[in-house]
């Protein structure tokens, strides 16, 4: 089979599934899908690896599918990283532009950069990002791109992101045994955002929730840059689980009748409606009214959002989200979902799904697919701003380079 030599693959380990996307970038930061593959997945809880030799097998059986739809091999791939061990924090740096005619240079940038991630950071965790949100030269500040300008001090604001060195490795390890090679390890908070949001709800304020199956992962995007990020260990399997235990039946039955005839408000469904319900232990079928289906589901959701407002609370942007919530990963297919989100957060509400994508992008166009779409996007964009280069297989030798890459990027 053929190399996928300039191919880019996005890699994204999900508590449900696993799912492998083979892109060909054609300038722009636009891509073409090539290849997909989705097993589901087995060995991870709430972002965290639990049994490798499961999650290889399934990194594999994905990897497979999408090599054999796009007709070349995967050695690398962005792979995506999230969950309760991933941490997102402000910081700030500040050095003396000291050069000639006191110009700002690349060289004071990178300076100031690493003045921004020197800060106090458990033994066990590590930075796998530096994004810079804005510099200031003297009082100037909103500077994004400060090279050329001239003063005595360079100042940036950064948001710093980072991982439990142990699950981060873990993760790597397991995409290593699969014969894939790690090319960057990316927040898939940050992918999920490139595939869904548009650069005006960046700018001017925005909140992307990615309800998955295990946990909810939030970002808060302001002035074009990430303020805030967050995982809330709930997510769509614990709605599952609360229909299992609830009605009596089954987990599978449960999450079928869950994205059949689940809704998350009880408004929206009429008093006459019915499900049928299987039972356990080989009892009769039962029919029941779908009312109480969702006053089961309601609850639920009504907790996810009543998180994600104390979340925003604390992240202190909570007035800064002017356009709103895009909500996006399997969680959001959920029906009544959008209008249960903008009860509860009293903000305008959209469902986000990649879009604008070229080649097979019908098999991705849900928000399931949402991060695995944006690790491309994301791989894509590097390539651009950093020609290929030698891939290290471990997260902690590769810093540096994160800031490198970084700083390629903003100019
Ligand atoms: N039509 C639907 N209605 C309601 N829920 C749905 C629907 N489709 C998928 N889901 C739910 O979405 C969840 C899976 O979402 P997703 O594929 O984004 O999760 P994941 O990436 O595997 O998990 P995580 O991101 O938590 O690691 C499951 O709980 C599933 O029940
Ligand atoms: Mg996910």
């Amino acid at each position: 089979m053929a190399r996928a030599g300039t191919h880019i693959v996005g890699l994204d380990i999900g508590t449900t599934k696993v799912c492998v996307l083979i892109a060909e970038p054609h300038g722009a930061g636009a891509i073409d899908i090539i290849g997909f593959g989705s097993a589901p997945s087995r060995g991870m809880r709430k972002g965290v690896v639990v049994n490798l030799d499961s999650c290889v097998a399934s990194i594999k059986q994905a990897v497979e599918e999408a090599e054999l739809m796009a007709g070349c091999s995967v050695d690398r791939a962005y792979v995506g990283v999230a969950g309760a061990h991933v941490r997102g924090l402000n910081s700030r740096g500040v050095v003396a532009i000291s050069g000639r005619d006191h110009e700002v240079t690349r060289d004071d940038v990178h300076r100031v950069l690493a003045a921004a991630r020197a800060v106090n950071i458990p033994p066990e965790r590590e930075i796998f990002h530096v994004l810079p949100q804005e510099f200031m030269v003297d009082d100037q500040d909103g500077i994004h791109d400060p090279v050329g300008m001239t003063g005595s001090k360079l100042q940036a604001n950064v948001h710093l992101v980072t991982a439990s060195v142990t699950a981060a490795q873990n993760l790597v390890n397991s995409v290593n045994r699969a014969g894939v090679e790690v090319e960057e390890v990316v927040l898939e908070q940050l992918a999920a955002a490139d595939a869904v949001l548009t650069p005006d709800e960046k700018e001017m304020g925005v909140a992307l929730i990615d309800i998955g199956a295990g946990t909810t992962d939030l970002v808060i995007f302001e002035r074009g840059a990430i303020r805030h990020i967050a995982a809330l260990p709930t997510g769509g399997e614990h709605v599952t689980n609360d229909i299992a235990v609830g009605l009596r039946t089954p987990i599978p039955e449960a999450e079928r009748i869950k994205k059949k005839h689940g809704c998350a408000l009880a408004g929206l469904v009429g008093d006459e409606d019915t499900v049928e319900v299987p039972s356990v232990g080989g009892r009769k079928p039962r029919v029941l009214s779908r009312q109480l289906l969702c006053e089961i589901v309601q609850p639920r959701v009504e907790e996810i959002f009543s998180l994600i407002a104390e979340e925003f609370a604390r992240s202190a942007f909570d007035r800064s989200i002017h356009a709103g919530v895009v909500l996006t990963g399997g969680g959001s297919m959920l029906e009544g979902i959008q209008e249960a989100a903008e009860q509860s957060l009293n903000v305008p509400v959209r469902r986000g799904a990649p879009a604008g994508l070229g080649g097979l992008a019908d098999a991705v166009a849900t928000p399931q697919h949402s991060t695995v779409v944006g690790l491309a996007l994301f791989g894509a964009r590097r390539r651009e701003s950093r020609p290929q280069k030698t891939v290290h297989p471990f997260l902690l030798a590769r810093v540096g380079d994160m800031v490198k890459g970084w700083l390629s990027e903003l100019f």
